[in-house]
């Protein structure tokens, strides 16, 4: 079994070997994961460290997550809660606060054998009207079933039971076992009437009603927690909103209260007044954290998350302060922990220390610029790439009138339509915003006022990018016309 140890020596692999013994060159490279496998791993459980994991607690959320259970606990006794607000930035703990409160909502609820349930929605993925209906829809239809199933299981038992001694009956509803048969036929048929909503292909108004119908089925309290409710409203508008939040007065058995998480502090400023005043019933606001804050958070999470004694002692106050630097994001802190982590183990060393955290600091920041520049528009790529081109060939403090020429001559070489040097300023200014370049406006004297603009980005990563783009890429040799305006 000589093929299977991990020592493989690249002096016994033969790389130019014939077909007939590549079967051992086959084995000898088995050993392929062990060298990675070597050594102390620094995780003990990399997963905690995941946006995925919910934490059990979350320090520096006491207070928001005391409000909102405040406000919902009026639902364990059987009366509808107000709509909640959660505004807040990214990474400030809205999503794990939300999903705690609605956990220890429903496991009281079940303790004190009160109806009330959370159904949560991502509208990020879940982003149109139709889905949100279609999927609320379908989740109650769901529970209508088990909740009938449970149902009819009683009654079968209560029958039979009453069949041999009518007394069974005494403190129940029903007069006779005639009665009870009558109520298993007429639950057995509405289990069959549930229709599911299939994933497109009905009228909206046909997904509502059914909606509607599956949650008044019964008499209980539901809280609806719209995660990323401001990507709804950005792509499909506030229809579904303004349904949701009307329901109340028509339905008889059921109520709802609809609690709506949103990453945009402007979010309501689009939305109809009549759903901005019922939805914003009571706001709560969640602060970006500090890093002594950040601190604490990560400490938590680390102590579950690392070998102990892996982390050297500067590791998680650079984490903490880098992420406040970025708006108080927990999600980057946890990010740049992990990240750190994975760096010092590719790198086979027994602890993780400062310079990982600051690697991994620029990997996530080039990942993220990465991100954006592929994501932009193709004539915003046109105008970074003549940007880039001018970089390129030594030119600083670029004008927009250079980066104008460059850019007109790109469109002319893969035929896009050229846009006035008026919207390329704009395209400008909104690179600057994204933090893609600097754009600064200065004085020329009498000769006006121009804007001198410098690449923010690493220079050769956002090329390789901008060239990875299907029609960016068709630009076969720029280096010529770039030349030329330099010989003139
Ligand atoms: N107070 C906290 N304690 C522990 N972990 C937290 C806390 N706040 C946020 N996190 C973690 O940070 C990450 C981002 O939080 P999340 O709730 O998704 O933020 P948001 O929804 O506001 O964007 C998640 O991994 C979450 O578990
Ligand atoms: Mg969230």
């Amino acid at each position: 079994m000589d093929g299977f140890s991990g020592d493989v020596d690249l002096e016994d692999l033969d790389l130019d070997s014939d077909a007939d013994d590549s079967g051992e060159a086959d084995e000898a490279s088995r050993g392929l994961f062990d060298d990675l496998l070597e050594g102390e791993p620094i995780f003990e459980n990399k997963e905690v460290l995941r946006p995925s994991y919910t934490p059990h607690k979350l320090p520096h959320r006491e207070e928001q997550i005391n409000n909102m259970a405040t406000i919902l606990v009026t639902a364990l006794r059987g009366e509808t809660p107000s709509n909640i607000l959660i505004y807040g930035k990214t990474g400030t703990g809205k999503t794990a606060s939300a999903k705690f409160v609605s956990e220890e909502l429903e496991t009281t609820s079940q303790k004190y054998e009160v109806p009330c349930e959370v159904e949560y929605i991502n509208c990020e993925v879940t982003d149109t009207q139709y889905r949100v209906l279609a999927q609320l829809a379908n989740k109650f239809i769901d529970k209508n079933g088990r909740y009938i199933e449970n149902r009819l299981e009683e009654l079968g038992d209560l029958r039979d039971r009453a069949a041999e001694d009518p007394a069974e009956l005494d403190d129940t509803d029903f007069d006779s076992v005639a009665a009870v048969e009558n109520e298993i036929t007429s639950l057995e048929s509405d289990l069959e009437e549930f229709d599911p909503v299939p994933m497109t292909g009905w009228p909206t108004d046909r997904v509502y009603s059914t909606f509607f119908d599956a949650v008044d089925y019964h008499e209980r309290v539901v809280v609806i927690m719209l995660d990323e409710i401001d990507k709804l409203v950005e792509k499909s508008g506030d229809d579904t909103l303004y349904n949701l939040s009307r329901m109340n007065s028509e339905l008889d058995n059921s109520r709802v209260s609809i609690m709506g998480i949103s990453n945009d502090l402007k979010f309501t400023d689009f939305l109809d007044p009549r759903v901005k005043s019922s939805l914003g019933e009571e706001e709560i606001v969640f602060p970006p954290y500090d890093a002594t804050q950040l601190r604490d958070i990560l400490q938590h999470r680390a102590e579950i998350a690392f070998k102990s004694a892996t982390l050297s002692d500067d590791v998680i106050p650079l984490c903490a302060a880098f992420a406040a630097q970025e708006h108080g994001d927990a999600r980057r802190a946890l990010d740049l922990l992990r990240t750190a982590g994975e760096l010092a183990e590719r790198g086979r060393t027994e602890t993780v220390e400062e310079a990982h955290v600051r690697k991994a600091q620029e990997k996530i920041e080039l990942d993220r610029v990465v991100e954006v520049v592929r994501t932009l528009p193709t004539q915003s790529k046109l105008v970074l790439y003549a940007t880039i081109l001018l970089e390129k060939n030594g030119v600083h403090n670029i004008n927009t009138g250079e980066v104008f020429n460059i850019y007109k001559r790109l469109c002319q070489e893969i035929e896009a339509d050229v846009l006035t040097q008026r919207r390329v300023t704009d395209l400008i200014s909104e690179l600057d915003m994204l933090g893609i370049v600097n754009a600064i406006v200065v004085s020329k004297g009498r000769y006006g006022r121009t804007k001198e603009i410098n690449l923010s980005v690493p220079l050769d990563e956002t090329e390789a990018v901008l060239l990875s783009d299907s029609r960016v890429g068709e630009v076969e040799d720029a280096q010529p016309f770039v030349q030329a305006r330099f010989d003139n």
